[in-house]
């Protein structure tokens, strides 16, 4: 008796529990645009397949962008917005590696060619990132739309929602959970840097002077210490290194490969062998068979549900870049 009782009131808990993120999540929907601009997400895989084929290096910051979008006041498009109060999310750049703003531009205009304010700019940043992957030779999964767009960017906000490559994994691991992410979700989509670089400041100290030791990073296979080292002289801060040396411009899983082999380039790579239940996920994301890619497909919609604007909240900006 008790036993039912005290699951009954848990059934009613957690059917509360449903309808509560079922409310928040109402009108995120994949195929949100199907009727009011049926041709959307092709539209948006026309022009990045386009772009991708001549500029598959902005493969890995594009990913990025809709990542920073969702950490920094949810995924609002607020780091496209040229923030005319506020310094804007974008003055970060040099320190966040963001490019591609007149890619998402080129997007939008064809969006809005088709189909005059209606679909989002947080919207084509998510659509964007999938196709990115793609296009890359990732997988393919459902996006859900239905964001609508807020009007504040603030360059500070970035501080404490974002986290420098030399994060450790206790910083890591809170970060994410206040984003309601856990850690599976942190060793999946830290594979998006199966894409991308990275410039040598980020993780020279890991090279010549860790943590003021005047040595290199322990955890680093020295090996890789050394190669890195012809590449990154100490002080530069314009070389960029491929944060998945080798297949860089193919999403797969071979990150997962080397951060296995202590050969992670940033102190957040390096991370993910720290704790247990993280190293356990980068091993299984190394083995054949793994279901790295829809793992990353899962958490890349979960991520896409941060701080959404959805309904009569926020608008639909025409241009990405301001407001209307
Ligand atoms: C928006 O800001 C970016 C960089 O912050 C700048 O390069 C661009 O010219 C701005 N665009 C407009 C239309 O103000
Ligand atoms: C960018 O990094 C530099 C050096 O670490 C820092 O002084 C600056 O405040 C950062 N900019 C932003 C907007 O966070
Ligand atoms: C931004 O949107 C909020 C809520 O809709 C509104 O109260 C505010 O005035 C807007 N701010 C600007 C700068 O447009
Ligand atoms: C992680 O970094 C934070 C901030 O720098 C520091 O306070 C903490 O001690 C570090 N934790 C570990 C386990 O190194
Ligand atoms: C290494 O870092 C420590 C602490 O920041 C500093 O005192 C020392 O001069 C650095 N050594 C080198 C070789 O840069
Ligand atoms: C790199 O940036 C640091 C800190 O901003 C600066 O002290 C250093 O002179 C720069 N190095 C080069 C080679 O520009």
């Amino acid at each position: 008796m008790a036993t039912s009782k005290l699951f009954s009131c848990l059934l009613v808990q957690s059917m509360l529990l449903l309808l509560v993120l079922d409310a928040a999540n109402a009108e995120l929907k994949v195929g949100f645009y199907s009727k009011a601009c049926p041709n959307a997400e092709k539209i948006v895989k026309e022009v990045m397949d386009q772009v991708m084929s001549v500029a598959p290096s902005l493969s890995g910051p594009l990913l990025r962008m809709h990542f920073h979008d969702c950490f920094v006041r949810g995924c609002d498009g607020s780091v496209l917005l040229n923030d005319t109060v506020n310094l804007p999310e974008k003055i970060a750049t040099p320190n966040l590696s963001l490019r591609g703003f007149t890619t998402i531009d080129r997007v939008k205009a064809a969006l809005e060619k088709a189909c005059p304010g209606i679909v989002s700019c947080s919207d084509t940043l998510a659509l964007v990132a999938r196709d990115v992957v793609v296009a890359m030779g990732g997988p393919g999964y459902d996006v859900e739309t239905g964001r609508r767009d807020g009007n504040v960017s603030n360059a500070f906000e970035t501080r404490g929602n974002l986290l420098p490559g030399t994060a450790n994994f206790t910083e890591l691991k809170s970060l994410w959970q206040a984003k309601g992410l856990d850690v599976k979700d942190l060793v999946a989509l830290s594979g998006g840097h199966t894409l991308g670089t990275s410039h040598c400041s980020s993780f020279s100290d890991r090279l010549y002077n860790f943590s003021g030791t005047g040595r290199a990073d322990p955890s680093m296979d020295p090996n890789y210490v050394a190669r890195l080292k012809l590449k990154c002289k100490p002080n530069d801060n314009t070389t960029l290194a491929e944060l998945d040396p080798g297949s860089v411009r193919t999403f797969d899983g071979q990150y997962f490969t080397l951060v296995a082999k202590r050969r992670g380039l940033l102190t957040s790579d390096a991370a993910l062998l720290v704790d247990s239940e993280s190293k356990a996920y980068v091993l299984q994301f190394t083995t054949k068979g793994s279901t790295f890619f829809k793992d990353f497909g899962d958490s890349m919609v979960k991520m896409g549900r941060i701080g959404v604007l959805t309904g009569n909240s926020g608008s639909i900006r025409k241009v990405c870049y301001k407001n209307n």
